[in-house]
């Protein structure tokens, strides 16, 4: 069932840990306008934060630490210098001049290769955790310039939620949400998940759609999230490599009436379902053992804290 776990603020409890709510992302739509000479694509997609994410701890290690201890529940997350976490505390240590050393627990909940950011999302967590344990020497605006030298989509999460992003994806500008807050989601994803560098490599230029990202933007508020409003030109080389995520999508839109649209987000393995969280039969069976299924909602910043909908606040 839902789970309205948006509401997050440093709980500090007592102990000087600071715990926060690390959320995800969908991509509402994803148009990749062209390929770099960086390698990186251009890319305009309307971001949108959700509810579905993990927990993180952070607490400040005594000054002779020599290093981050970052700790993990979900078996196969690096825990070393590879992880975004990881590399957010050592962007923002030469950033800030600062030399403090963390002890972060990460409690996934939001899967990997699954075109959600939950990477993403616990890098900007930590970022912002780090500048609050150290007294704030950078601002929101600094951390979201940072962030977009570790990655393309860990800016969206120092947006106010609903952000139309650009270049890589870390141009990011606030939109007002397009569609309304309680706006039920249905997340689907099959064990398998996909790979983000293969998925743009495998990306066939010729095959993407044409739509115009800001005519998308302006028509999904007005008309609300249709099936040709939330088009995805990274759906082809994913449905490439792995056919049955299109049947997937397939058998979900059969629901009809159900939902109003259905679509992959990011570079997928997730299949974002909107209108209705309700879980169709079909899943039950022993076939689609193992898929990680989720009700989700958007949320939005407001005065530094993520919250739901006004309705999912009772
Ligand atoms: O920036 P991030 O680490 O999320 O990107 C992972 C990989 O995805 C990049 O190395 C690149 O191959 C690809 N990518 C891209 N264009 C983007 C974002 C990512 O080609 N806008």
């Amino acid at each position: 069932q839902p789970r309205h776990q948006a509401v997050l603020a440093a709980a500090g409890g007592g102990t000087d840990a600071l715990h926060l709510f690390s959320p995800s992302k969908i991509n509402v739509f994803l148009r990749i306008m062209r390929r770099r000479e960086d390698g990186f694509h251009d890319l305009a997609s309307l971001f949108h934060v959700i509810d579905l994410g993990d927990d993180m701890s952070f607490e400040e290690l005594a000054g002779t630490a020599s290093a981050d201890v970052l700790t993990c529940n979900m078996d196969g997350v690096p825990t070393d210098d590879s992880n975004l976490v990881i590399k957010a505390l050592n962007l923002f240590r030469t950033k800030t001049g600062r030399s403090q050393r963390f002890k972060i627990d990460l409690a996934k909940r939001v899967p990997h290769g699954a075109g959600l950011g939950g990477g993403s999302g616990n890098a900007a967590t930590t970022l912002w955790a780090a500048n609050e344990l150290c007294g704030r020497p950078a601002s929101v605006e600094e951390l979201l310039l940072w962030s977009g030298e570790i990655g393309s989509d860990i800016s969206v999460f120092f947006s106010n939620g609903a952000a139309y992003c650009t270049g890589r994806g870390e141009v990011v500008e606030n939109v007002p949400p397009p569609l309304p807050l309680n706006t039920p989601l249905l997340l689907v994803k099959p064990p398998v998940g996909l790979s983000t560098p293969e998925i743009f490599k495998a990306l066939d230029l010729d095959r993407r759609s044409t739509a115009d990202p800001r005519q998308l933007l302006a028509r999904l508020a007005a008309e609300g999230a249709t099936q040709e409003l939330t088009v995805n030109d990274l759906e082809q080389p994913a449905f490439d490599r792995l056919p049955e995520l299109l049947q997937l999508k397939q058998q979900l839109q059969a629901e009809g009436s159900c939902y109003s649209s259905v679509f992959m987000t990011g570079s997928g393995s997730t299949i974002v379902c909107v209108g209705s969280d309700s879980i169709p039969s079909f899943l039950s069976d022993a076939r689609y053992t193992g898929m990680f299924v989720s009700p989700a909602r958007f949320i939005t910043r407001q005065r530094g804290e993520w919250f739901a909908g006004p309705s999912q606040k009772a």
